[in-house]
C-alpha cells in the first residue's frame, strides 16, 4: 500500500500570531511517497532537492512517523520518499510540510484511526527535532488547511478558522537560509504590557476580519510590535519589500514564520500579481537569487 501526496507550504505567525497562527499555500509544497512495509520499522530510502538526513531518527518525517506509530500501537513498517520544493530554512514552513505530509500519508495508510487534529501533535515531534521549540503553528495548518490558530499549547487546542474567499497570499524567498532556531535565539523572553495590548488586539482584530470578511480589518491588524522589528534585520530589503508591498495595495505584509522569506496578503489576485511583480523589482537590484510565489489560501 503506497500513496503519492503533496505537502504544502504554510505561513506562520501571520505578524501578530507568534507561535499561535498560520495558513495554507493552495500552490506551493513537496511531494512524497509514503508506503507501508512489512518490516516494522520507519526508513526513508529518497531524498531529492535537498541535503537531509536518511536516518529516520534524525528526520523531522520519520520521528513525527515514530510518534504516530509509538501512539498507534500496533507493529507497521513505513517507508517515505521525500521530493523537496521547499528549501529548508526558507520560512514557509519546510519541515513542517516534511513532518504533517508524513503522518498524514500514514494516517490514511492505516485507515484514519487518528483524525487531522490528533495528528497535529505527532507532527509537533518533527518540530521539536528541527527547531527545538515544538511548535505547531505550521504543521496545523498544513494538516488542517485554510487558517488555523493554537489556542493553548497545554492543553493542545488547535482551532481551524474561516478563510475569506478573495483573500492571496504573495511570498518572496530569498535564497539565504534562516534557521528557525537561530531566529528563534533573537526573540526577547520579556514584553512590556503595553505591546502585549497592542498584539493581543491585533490578534483579535485579524480573527473578527476573517469571520466577518472584513479585509481592511485584516490588513489593518497585521502588526507585529514584538518579533518583527527584531527579526527583521536578518532579512535582506525588508523595509522596502514591506513598502513596496503595501503601496501597492497589499492588505498587510510581514515575516513569514522566522524568515528569510517576507510574505503579503492582498484581496484578490490581480492585486497579489501586481505586489509580486513590484517586489520582484525590488529584489532583482540586490543580486540577490530568490523565488516569489502567488497562492490561494486552502
Ligand atoms: N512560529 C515559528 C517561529 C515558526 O516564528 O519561530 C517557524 O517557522
Amino acid at each position: 500500500k503506497s500513496l503519492r501526496i503533496f505537502a504544502p507550504a504554510t505561513v506562520a505567525n501571520l505578524s501578530c500570531g507568534f507561535d499561535v497562527l498560520g495558513c495554507c499555500l493552495d500552490t506551493v509544497g513537496d511531494e512524497m511517497v509514503v508506503s507501508l512495509t512489512p518490516d516494522p520499522e520507519v526508513t526513508i530510502t529518497k531524498i531529492e532537492g535537498a541535503n537531509l538526513p536518511l536516518e529516520s531518527h534524525k528526520n523531522v518525517a520519520g520521528v513525527a512517523t515514530k510518534a504516530l506509530l509509538k501512539k498507534y500501537n500496533k507493529e507497521v513498517g513505513v517507508n517515505i520518499e521525500i521530493y523537496k520544493n521547499i528549501k529548508a530554512g526558507s520560512g514557509i514552513g519546510s519541515s513542517a510540510a516534511s513532518s504533517a505530509g508524513a503522518v498524514w500519508a500514514v494516517n490514511r495508510l492505516l485507515n484514519s484511526p487518528f483524525t487531522n487534529h490528533e495528528l497535529i501533535s505527532f507532527a509537533m515531534e518533527g518540530e521539536k527535532l528541527a527547531s527545538g521549540n515544538a511548535h505547531a503553528d505550521n504543521v496545523a495548518p498544513a494538516l488542517l488547511g485554510g487558517f488555523t490558530l493554537v489556542r493553548s499549547y497545554e492543553p493542545l487546542d488547535v482551532i481551524k478558522l474561516h478563510t475569506p474567499e478573495d483573500l492571496m497570499v504573495t511570498v518572496i524567498h530569498p535564497q539565504i537560509e534562516v534557521k528557525t532556531s537561530d531566529s528563534r535565539s533573537v526573540i526577547k523572553h520579556r514584553v512590556s504590557l503595553k505591546k502585549a495590548i497592542q498584539q493581543w488586539g491585533n490578534v483579535g482584530g485579524f480573527i473578527a476580519g476573517l469571520y466577518t470578511n472584513n479585509y481592511q480589518l485584516i490588513g489593518r491588524s497585521l502588526e507585529d510590535v514584538i518579533i518583527e522589528p527584531l527579526r527583521s534585520i536578518l532579512i535582506p530589503e525588508f523595509d522596502a519589500v514591506k513598502e513596496t508591498a503595501l503601496s501597492k495595495g497589499a492588505l498587510g505584509c510581514g515575516i513569514s514564520g522566522s524568515g528569510p522569506s517576507i510574505f503579503a496578503l492582498s484581496k484578490g489576485e490581480k492585486t497579489a500579481n501586481l505586489v509580486a511583480e513590484a517586489i520582484r523589482d525590488v529584489y532583482s537590484k540586490t543580486g540577490l537569487e530568490f523565488d516569489i510565489h502567488v497562492s490561494k489560501i486552502n
